[in-house]
């Protein structure tokens, strides 16, 4: 009802929308009206009542709720079905259930806030009400099961050109899916699968975009290896527009891949890696070593040169 009455409001522009014809546009009473009126008021609309005229929208809050997000985004089909909420564990979590549930392909879940969001081998992710992107993407493609690493990549290129087109920040991509700028993380990606041995069910992109957060508003413990895009511009900005971006990006890397396969993607993530060429520690799951990273292969894998052989790297954490 919310998101109609914004519609409606939206459309109007500069004129006042009489309580009398919403009420009836949206069969429901005028108290009603009102009533949401007065929530979208709390949630930092800044809607103009006059008792004669009705009303008239002034301002929109960065919210990332359904409403905004349709009136700014392009793509034909990724991000059309929107699952938004105030507060959730983690989105990641949230998503694998709608999943089960048989969520569409390009069904994306929002949250404005997570109270367990989580990283990558076990960590947390900190996730303050509105000040950043917290969101999970579902796709169903027919990839095998091992290609799932492709997804990572695709949406860490396609983060990276939104951040670079919507701020001018020049970021950069460190092995497997962490955007840096200037040494310091701006976003994490997390890729969750459920597969059968030749199959693919579905795969959950959880990607966490740090936007307006101030230094002071980042715990101590990752104050000097984290960052936002408030930090490096010295200016709030607009998660809806960023969020539009990074989807119609999405959208595009996936047709590729779908259409061309996956070395366009690879090209354009070594274009914006900051891992090769580097002199690099592998922390694996087994074992911790040093080498230079050389390429990624076809799967997403690192191949690092230690002197005497070329390590394959598929899962771990690389620290330059
Ligand atoms: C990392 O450790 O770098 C990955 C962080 C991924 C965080 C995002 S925020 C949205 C989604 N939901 C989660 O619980 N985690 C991911």
């Amino acid at each position: 009802m919310r998101s109609e009455i914004l519609t409606i409001l939206r459309k109007a522009g500069e004129e006042y929308v009489s309580g009398a014809y919403l009420a009836e546009r949206l069969s429901v009473s005028r108290t009603a009206i009102w009533k949401h009126i007065c929530a979208l008021k709390e949630d930092g609309y800044d809607i103009d009542s006059k008792s004669r005229n009705g009303y008239r929208i002034i301002s929109s809050p960065d919210l990332l709720t359904p409403g905004e997000i349709n009136a700014v985004l392009s793509t034909e089909f990724l991000g059309h079905n929107i699952k938004y909420y105030k507060s959730v564990d983690s989105t990641n979590n949230v998503s694998k259930l709608l999943a089960q549930q048989n969520a569409e392909e390009g069904t994306i879940l929002i949250s404005e806030e997570q109270g367990n969001g989580k990283g990558r081998l076990s960590r947390g992710w900190f996730s303050p009400s509105r000040k950043g992107i917290w969101f999970s993407l579902i796709l169903r493609p027919n990839f095998l099961p091992q290609e799932a690493p492709k997804c990572t990549l695709m949406a860490a290129v396609a983060i990276s050109k939104a951040i670079r087109s919507v701020t001018g920040v020049e970021v950069g991509i460190k092995w497997p899916n962490d955007i840096l700028y200037e040494g310091k993380k701006l976003v994490g990606i997390l890729t969750e699968m459920n597969a059968e041995m030749e199959r693919i069910n579905y795969i959950i992109i959880g990607m966490g975009i740090n936007v307006n957060i101030t230094h002071a508003e980042v715990p101590e413990e990752i104050r000097d290896s984290a960052t936002s895009l408030l930090q490096i511009t010295g200016k709030k900005i607009s998660r809806v527009e960023l969020l539009c971006a990074i989807l119609a990006e999405l959208e595009n890397e996936y047709v590729i891949i779908r259409e061309k396969g996956f070395s366009p993607i690879l090209d354009e993530w070594k274009k914006f890696s900051v891992t090769l060429g580097q002199e690099i520690k592998v922390i694996g799951i087994n074992e911790t070593f040093h080498g230079k990273a050389v390429n990624i292969d076809d799967y997403g894998a690192l191949l690092v040169d230690t002197g005497n052989k070329i390590e394959r790297v598929l899962a771990g954490d690389v620290s330059i």
